[in-house]
C-alpha cells in the first residue's frame, strides 16, 4: 500500500464533505498520499449522494469517466463508491456495470484499509452495513475545505424521521449522537489551531441527544469553548425547537443568528402526505417565535415542488408561505421519486416534469425578488464579517459571511483570511452584499459597539 495516492471527489450535503475528511484521515493513517488529480491516483473514491435522481446521474457519468482513465492510464487503479449511493445501488455497481471495485457505505469507513487489501487480492469488496453506534468520534478529520478558518464538526448521524419523500433514512440509518465531551475536545483543538468558525452538523442536528444532554446544552457548551469562534449548525428540523434553544442562540454572541429550517411545503395536506409533523400554521408559529426571541434572525428553507398530488392551489400555498416568511435563502427542488420511500409505495408521482419545472421556476423567481428586497434593506447597515477567502471575481477582493450568513464582498486592503472585519454595506444583489471595510474587530468589541436593544 506504500506510496500509493488517493483522490476523493465529494457530492451531496455537508455531511458528506465531513465524511470525506474522515476518509482522508483514515487513508493518511494507512500511508496513502492525497492527490488532487484523479489521473494520478491509485485509488479514487467517489463519495456519493442519492437524494434526487440528478445527483445520482452525475455520479454515474463520473464513474464512466473514471473507468475510461483506468483503461487508458492505470489498469491497477481502484475505483470505490462511498456514501449514500453505496447503500442504495450497491449491486448494480458491482455486477451489472463493472464500474467499480469497492462499495462502502457511510458507517463502514473504518474498514476501508482492509477492504482495499481485499481488492488488491483481486476481489471486489463491499461493506454497506449501517451501524447504530458509529460516529467516528475518535477520528480527527483532515480539514480539506474552509481555508483553515471554518470547519465542519459532525455531532450526530442518521435520521429517524422517515419523511415520505426522502431516501436518507435508508442510506444513513438510525440516529445516533456523539458524546458532548468528544465534540468539545474537537472544538478546543480547532480553536487552538486558529479556526474561527465551526458548523455543527447532523441530518437533524437539533435532535442531538447524548444520554439526555440535548442540542441546546451542546450549543451552549460549544459557545463557551472560545468566545471568538463562531458556532453555526445545520440542518435543523422544525420538530425540535424548544424555546431554550432559541434563547441560547440569542444570548450567546458567538452563536450565529441564522437558522436553516426547511418547510418543504406551505400546504398542510401536502405536509401530512410528506409525513412532516407540523401544519402550515404550526410552522409559521415557530417562525414568529424565532423572530420574537432572536430579533434580526436570518432564516432559510428547503422546498420541494410538485410532490405527489400537489394541486395548483397547494402550490400557491407554498408561494404564499414563502412570501409570508420572506426567507433570506432557499434551496428549492422539483420532487424526485426515490425507491423504497413511503411516497414511492403509497402515492403516484403524478405531476408531470413540465409542471414541476414551471412551479419550480415560479418559486425561484419569487424567492429571488424577496432576497433582492431583503438585501437592499442591508444597505447602510454595519456587520461583522469573517473573511473566508478571495472573491471569485477579483483577487483584489475578499469575501466572507455576516453573522446572519449573508455573503459579503469587499476590497482586500490589508485584511487577511481569518480576520473579523467591520464592514458597512454599500450595495447589494439577490445573492451578495457589497461592503466597505472599516476596521478589524472581534466578536466582543463588535457587540459592545453595535449591541441591538
Ligand atoms: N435532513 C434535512 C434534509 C436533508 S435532504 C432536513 O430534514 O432538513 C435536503 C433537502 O433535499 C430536503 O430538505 C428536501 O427539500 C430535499 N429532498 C429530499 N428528498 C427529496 C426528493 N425525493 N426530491 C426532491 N427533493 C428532495
Ligand atoms: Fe430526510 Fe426528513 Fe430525515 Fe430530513 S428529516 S433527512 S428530509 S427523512
Ligand atoms: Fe445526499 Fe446522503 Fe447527504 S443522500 S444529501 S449525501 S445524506
Amino acid at each position: 500500500m506504500k506510496d500509493r495516492k488517493f483522490y476523493i471527489e465529494t457530492y451531496g450535503c455537508q455531511m458528506n464533505v465531513a465524511d470525506s475528511e474522515i476518509v482522508h484521515s483514515i487513508m493518511l493513517d494507512n500511508g496513502l498520499k492525497p492527490t488532487e488529480q484523479p489521473e494520478d491516483a491509485d485509488v479514487i473514491f467517489v463519495n456519493t449522494c442519492s437524494i434526487r435522481d440528478n445527483a445520482e446521474r452525475k455520479v454515474w457519468d463520473r464513474l464512466k469517466y473514471f473507468r475510461s482513465i483506468k483503461r487508458t492510464v492505470n489498469n491497477d487503479m481502484v475505483v470505490g463508491v462511498l456514501g449514500c449511493m453505496a447503500e442504495r445501488v450497491r449491486d448494480r455497481f458491482l455486477d451489472q456495470e463493472k464500474l467499480v471495485d469497492l462499495v462502502v457505505g457511510p458507517d463502514a469507513y473504518r474498514e476501508l484499509p482492509n477492504l482495499l487489501e481485499e481488492v488488491e487480492d483481486g476481489r471486489k469488496a463491499v461493506n454497506v452495513i449501517l451501524s447504530q453506534e458509529e460516529t467516528y468520534a475518535d477520528i480527527t478529520p483532515v480539514r480539506t475545505t474552509g481555508n483553515g478558518v471554518s470547519a465542519f464538526v459532525s455531532v450526530m448521524r442518521g435520521c429517524n424521521n422517515m419523511c415520505s419523500f426522502c431516501v436518507v433514512p435508508f442510506t444513513r440509518g438510525r440516529e445516533r449522537s456523539r458524546s458532548i465531551n468528544s465534540i468539545l475536545d474537537e472544538l478546543r483543538m480547532l480553536s487552538d489551531k486558529g479556526y474561527k468558525e465551526v458548523t455543527l452538523l447532523g441530518q437533524n442536528v437539533n435532535s442531538y441527544n447524548d444520554n439526555g444532554k440535548r442540542f441546546a446544552e451542546l450549543m451552549y457548551q460549544s459557545s463557551l469553548v472560545d468566545p471568538e469562534m463562531r458556532i453555526r449548525f445545520s440542518t435543523s428540523h422544525p420538530k425540535d425547537f424548544p424555546d431554550e434553544l432559541l434563547h441560547v442562540i440569542n444570548e450567546r454572541p458567538n452563536i450565529c443568528e441564522y437558522i436553516h429550517i426547511p418547510a418543504q411545503s406551505g400546504n398542510s395536506e401536502i405536509l401530512e402526505r410528506m409525513r412532516r409533523p407540523y401544519t402550515r400554521e404550526e410552522y409559521l408559529k415557530l417562525i414568529y417565535k424565532m423572530r420574537e426571541i432572536i430579533p434580526g434572525v436570518s432564516l432559510s428553507t428547503d422546498i420541494i415542488t410538485g410532490f405527489c398530488g400537489e394541486t395548483e392551489a397547494q402550490h400557491q400555498d407554498t408561494l404564499s408561505l414563502m412570501r409570508e416568511v420572506r426567507y433570506d435563502l432557499a434551496y428549492m427542488f422539483a420532487y424526485s421519486e426515490r425507491e423504497r420511500t413511503l411516497a414511492n409505495r403509497k402515492y403516484e408521482d403524478d405531476i408531470s416534469e413540465a409542471v414541476k419545472k414551471r412551479r419550480l421556476t415560479e418559486i425561484i423567481t419569487q424567492q429571488q425578488g424577496i432576497q433582492e428586497e431583503n438585501n437592499k434593506k442591508e444597505i447602510g447597515r454595519t456587520h461583522i464579517v469573517l473573511v473566508e477567502g478571495t472573491s471569485k471575481r477579483s483577487d483584489e477582493q475578499l469575501n466572507g459571511r455576516t453573522d446572519t450568513n449573508k455573503m459579503v464582498v469587499f476590497d482586500r486592503d490589508n485584511y487577511k483570511i481569518g480576520d473579523y472585519v467591520e464592514v458597512e454595506i454599500i450595495d447589494s444583489t439577490a445573492a451578495t452584499l457589497i461592503g466597505k471595510p472599516i476596521r478589524t474587530t472581534t466578536i466582543a468589541d463588535f457587540n459592545t459597539h453595535y449591541a441591538m436593544a
